[in-house]
């Protein structure tokens, strides 16, 4: 998605225009409704610039709405547009909160300096501290596992181990995967780069670009579509995409989630692959109470579990429980480096896939 896309409790119209009506709520509010304290809290909207993709979020705008009062104006898009909006935007952008699907463009938004602190106990003391920013810039509030998927009539799990090991001459022609443009595989790259230094990094780009079954192409659905077509052998995937199918009401989506299945990697080390989808608080945000209580209504078991049951994710704080299909898969140890670490190499990463041919 190129284009700027905008969904708000209020309808179609620009982001001034949706503020512009909460204000006209507002007056009609006063008007119409009772207690003084709910009207105050009517009006109260908060701005989010959001690269999530998924239609299922709307779940967590309305929980958060029904638990506070504050509407929240929905402006989405991929990341890289959105941070350049704020910027252009400058002091006067009405960004309360930026969310992305990954650390890397979290990083990105960090580096431009968009983001401003937040120190909350409520964020400290649920989300583990390898999952946020040390000063509060931002906070992560669901894990995504990139995995190796695996066609179940050609490969046994028993051939295969790590992400290091799919460099391995068995793997020819075999391996499918997206685009070095991607974050996720920019982030897991990045995430190598800290376990082995640059010159085992690279290597390992080199081989596994010597292994792909076709150059990348499509998102991590086509990766998996492909495996059960059999184009290649093994996929590199998050796991949301495999359940997403898995819950489809399509029988070619359930086919697939049929033909292929989740190998977690490196559980004798490091432990597989965790990015996380997390968001900030924009430096110059105009309802920065109403921002903070939204970061803290994600971290809340409620949103938690949405972030579970309705896209499938991992949740990040203790207790939640997973969506049962993706439970079914089974528990995995996880890479648990710290986010900012992956976000620091990112740039590294994406010089080493170039150079390498990781198209
Ligand atoms: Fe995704």
């Amino acid at each position: 998605m190129n284009q700027l896309t905008r969904r708000t409790f209020l309808g179609a119209g620009a982001a001034s225009a949706a503020i512009a009506l909460g204000q006209l709520g507002r007056s009609k509010a006063v008007a119409q409704t009772g207690p003084a304290i709910r009207v105050a809290q009517a009006d109260q909207v908060v701005n989010l610039y959001s690269s999530r993709h998924y239609d299922t979020d709307q779940a967590l705008y309305d929980s958060f709405t029904a638990a506070t009062g504050i509407r929240v104006n929905l402006i989405e898009a991929e990341a890289d547009p959105l941070i350049e909006r704020i910027k252009s935007e400058g002091a006067n952008s009405p960004a309360d909160v930026l969310m992305t699907v990954d650390i890397g463009r979290l990083w990105r938004a960090q580096q431009e300096g968009l983001f401003q602190p937040v120190n909350s106990t409520v964020l400290t003391q649920a989300i583990p501290a390898n999952l946020r920013h040390p000063d509060g810039l931002w906070y992560g509030f669901s894990k995504r596992a990139r995995v190796i998927m695996y066609n179940k009539s050609k490969v046994n799990p028993s051939q295969l181990s790590t992400y290091e090991n799919l460099v391995d001459p068995e793997w020819r022609g075999k391996i499918l995967t997206r685009s070095s443009t991607n974050i996720y595989n920019i982030s897991m790259t990045a995430a190598m780069l800290a376990a082995h230094g640059p010159q085992e990094t690279e290597a390992w780009v080199r081989g596994m670009v010597a292994n792909f079954a076709r150059p990348p192409e499509g998102n991590d659905t086509s990766q998996l579509q492909a495996a059960a077509a059999g184009v290649g052998d093994l996929a590199i995937t998050n796991t949301y995409y495999l359940i997403r199918m898995a819950k489809s009401d399509k029988p070619e989506d359930k086919a697939v989630a049929e033909q292929v299945t989740i190998f977690f990697p490196n559980q004798r080390d490091r432990g597989a692959h965790v990015n996380i989808s997390g968001a900030g608080v924009v430096k110059t945000s105009p309802n920065k109470e109403a921002a903070i209580q939204f970061l803290e209504h994600l971290a809340s078991s409620e949103s938690q579990q949405i972030f579970a049951q309705s896209n499938n994710e991992y949740p990040v704080v203790q207790g939640v429980a997973l969506d049962p299909i993706l439970a079914s898969y089974g528990s995995f140890k996880e890479d648990t480096i710290n986010a900012a670490t992956i976000g620091e190499n990112s740039a590294e990463a994406i010089r080493i896939m170039d150079r390498a041919g990781w198209k």
